[in-house]
């Protein structure tokens, strides 16, 4: 079982049908493609990265979902005011990649009308030590790229104060998932 399983699972057992999804940081799409099948009937997937996107869209045609997803290059915060909300909003591995945690899961909530899920690194000790070492390898390469270990108090607070409430919280090794409800 991996993360994006977890989150999947999370999320098809609220029961959802016909719903919209915003898939924030989606990668190569592997939550889209999924949720197509059974929970989402239409879906955004916002990415900064290009290279990545062009495996989702790739991905998408093969299944035969191009139609039902709007692909789109941005940084999320940059663009969030200008896209519309969504039944589920989902962020699998992506706040650990962002800086400024507060900015980009504050659009997330206001963004999802229903459900919001995500996955983030444990804040434990063997992972605070392996990302100060990929960081530190990081900066000897000279690539401005860096994994950051929010903490999680803070970011569950957050998503309290916009109006969810947390439903689901599961452990792997290295990520945790959570699934918040609006209430
Ligand atoms: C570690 S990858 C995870 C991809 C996918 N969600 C997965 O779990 O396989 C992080 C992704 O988040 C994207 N990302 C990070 N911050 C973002 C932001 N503010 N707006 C849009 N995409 C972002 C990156 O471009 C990258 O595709």
């Amino acid at each position: 079982m991996n993360q994006t399983r977890l989150l999947l699972g999370a999320i098809r057992s609220l029961g959802l049908k016909d719903a919209s999804l915003l898939d924030i940081g989606g990668g190569i799409g592997a939550i889209h493609h999924e949720l197509l099948n059974d929970v989402a009937s239409e879906a955004t997937h916002v990415d900064a990265s290009s290279a990545y996107l062009k495996e989702a869209r790739q991905e998408a045609a093969r299944r035969g979902h191009s139609e039902r997803v709007n692909f789109i290059h941005a940084d999320f915060t940059d663009v969030a005011s200008e896209l519309g909300t969504a039944d589920i909003v989902t962020l699998d591995r992506v706040v650990c990649c962002y800086p400024d945690f507060r900015r980009l899961l504050q659009a997330a909530a206001e963004h999802s009308q229903r459900a919001l899920a995500l996955t983030y690194p444990r804040e434990t000790w063997y992972l605070r030590f392996a990302l100060k070492v990929a960081n530190f390898f990081q900066r000897l390469r000279r690539d401005p790229f860096r994994v950051f270990l929010h903490p999680i108090a803070d970011m569950d607070a957050l998503l309290k104060r916009e109006g969810f409430q947390r439903v689901s919280l599961r452990r792997l090794f290295v990520w945790e998932m959570a699934l918040y409800q609006r209430m």
